[in-house]
């Protein structure tokens, strides 16, 4: 018995490797490294869904395709207005996500790649969509000339053609975050799609599963924790305070790469760019400092939450939307998943080592004490 699975093979899957030769990710065999440094996050899920890299036509028609996919329908309009302004981001995808399923069911699963489109499509104007008119009274418009999904995001949450260089770290963050092996909201859109269920139930799942602190929320409660402090002095000394009370420290440690995360190099590069000239650009030095007690004291790294913490920050990205940004890149991999496992299906069911109690003799109820 494994507690937590780790280290059990629970599946095959061709679709990514996490620490195959080492602290690594591949996602259909290339590395991420090169995937962030060369693509936009549209060939990555081209990739991802199709299983090969797309030339330029395919990428074109590809994106065409999202772009044409990113309206909301009226009655989704009108959910998104009645959800509060004080509800979790992720319940507002996890809750749009469901009703699309009802609104524009999967029919058969000959559409399965028709709803990744839609869901890749339309989750970042959900998301902002929702925000806005919640936060503000605004509807805003889903319609802008951003030819990719990382700057449509952007411009729709900040109403504005976003910068080179925010379009392109939002692309690699994107990249980042778009597929990770058997992790735990994948295997939940996995065990979901084993009992031939449709492709909504099993992202409605998946955004449920990332939705808690330990797997996608780590990076809002890494930016918590950053933000608490005025300088990197009184950030050492509450680290160490809360390493002695033995305190989880978020953006810290992984289930599966035992030295380093390979995304954490990247993004935390990126953070350091973006922090130059900011009002706030202590938050970089702060993580950093941060960083190195962890390693010094507890052997820990950054994993690829922390420094996106800085990163989306400097963006000006308001916290609560950080873990739904997840959602707007997983469901590549989530969607790459469910077609996989019903490629070749077989239910999800393991066993479990029973430690309850000896079987008992029944006892009447006028007879319990
Ligand atoms: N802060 C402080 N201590 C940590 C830690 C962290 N972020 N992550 C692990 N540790 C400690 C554990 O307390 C444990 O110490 P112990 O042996 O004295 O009990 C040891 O390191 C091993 O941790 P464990 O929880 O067994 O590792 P895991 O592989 O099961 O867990 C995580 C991996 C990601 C769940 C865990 O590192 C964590 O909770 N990190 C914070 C949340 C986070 O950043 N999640 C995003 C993951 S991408």
């Amino acid at each position: 018995m494994s507690k937590g699975l780790r280290g059990i093979e629970a599946g095959t899957t061709s679709i990514c490797t996490v620490g195959e030769t080492g602290d690594d990710l591949h996602y259909r065999g290339y590395d991420v490294v090169d995937l962030s440094e060369h693509c936009i996050f549209e060939e990555v899920c081209y990739l991802l869904l199709h299983g090969n890299l797309p030339n330029k036509d395919q990428l074109k028609s590809f994106s065409n395709n999202l772009i044409s996919k990113r309206s909301l329908p009226d009655p989704l309009k009108i959910v998104l207005e009645i959800i509060p302004k004080e509800t979790n981001p992720m319940d507002v995808l996890r809750t749009a996500c469901s009703f699309l399923g009802n609104i524009e069911p999967e029919k058969s699963f000959d559409n399965q790649m028709h709803c990744s489109e839609r869901l890749l499509g339309i989750f970042p104007s959900v998301l902002n969509y929702w925000y806005h008119f919640s936060h503000s009274g605004n509807k805003i418009s889903e319609e802008n000339d951003s030819e990719t999904i990382a700057g449509h995001f952007l411009h729709t949450l900040h109403g504005r053609k976003p910068t080179e260089t925010e379009e392109k770290v939002m692309n690699i963050s994107l990249i980042l975050y778009a597929e990770h092996e058997f992790n735990a909201s994948t295997f939940a859109a996995r065990v979901c799609a084993a009992t031939l269920s449709d492709f909504y139930s099993c992202v409605t799942g998946a955004i449920g599963t990332l939705r808690g602190p330990l797997h996608g929320g780590a990076n809002e409660k890494a930016m918590e924790l950053i933000s608490r402090f005025e300088d990197e002095e009184s950030a050492a000394q509450s680290i160490y305070s809360m390493l002695e009370n033995k305190e989880l420290i978020m953006g810290f440690g992984h289930a599966v790469y035992k030295k380093q995360d390979p995304r954490n190099d990247i993004i935390k590069k990126w953070s350091k760019k973006l922090s130059v000239g900011r009002t706030n650009e202590k938050l970089y030095d702060i993580s950093s400092r941060i960083e190195r007690i962890m390693k010094e004291e507890k052997g820990l790294f950054a994993n690829a939450d922390f420094f996106h913490a800085s990163a989306y920050n400097f963006m000006d990205i308001p916290t609560k939307l950080f873990t739904p940004i997840f959602v707007c890149s997983r469901v590549s991999g989530w969607a790459a998943h469910i077609i996989e496992q019903r490629s070749d299906n077989k239910l999800i069911r393991p066993g479990a080592k029973y430690v309850g109690s000896d079987p008992l003799d029944f006892v009447p109820i006028n007879e319990r004490d």
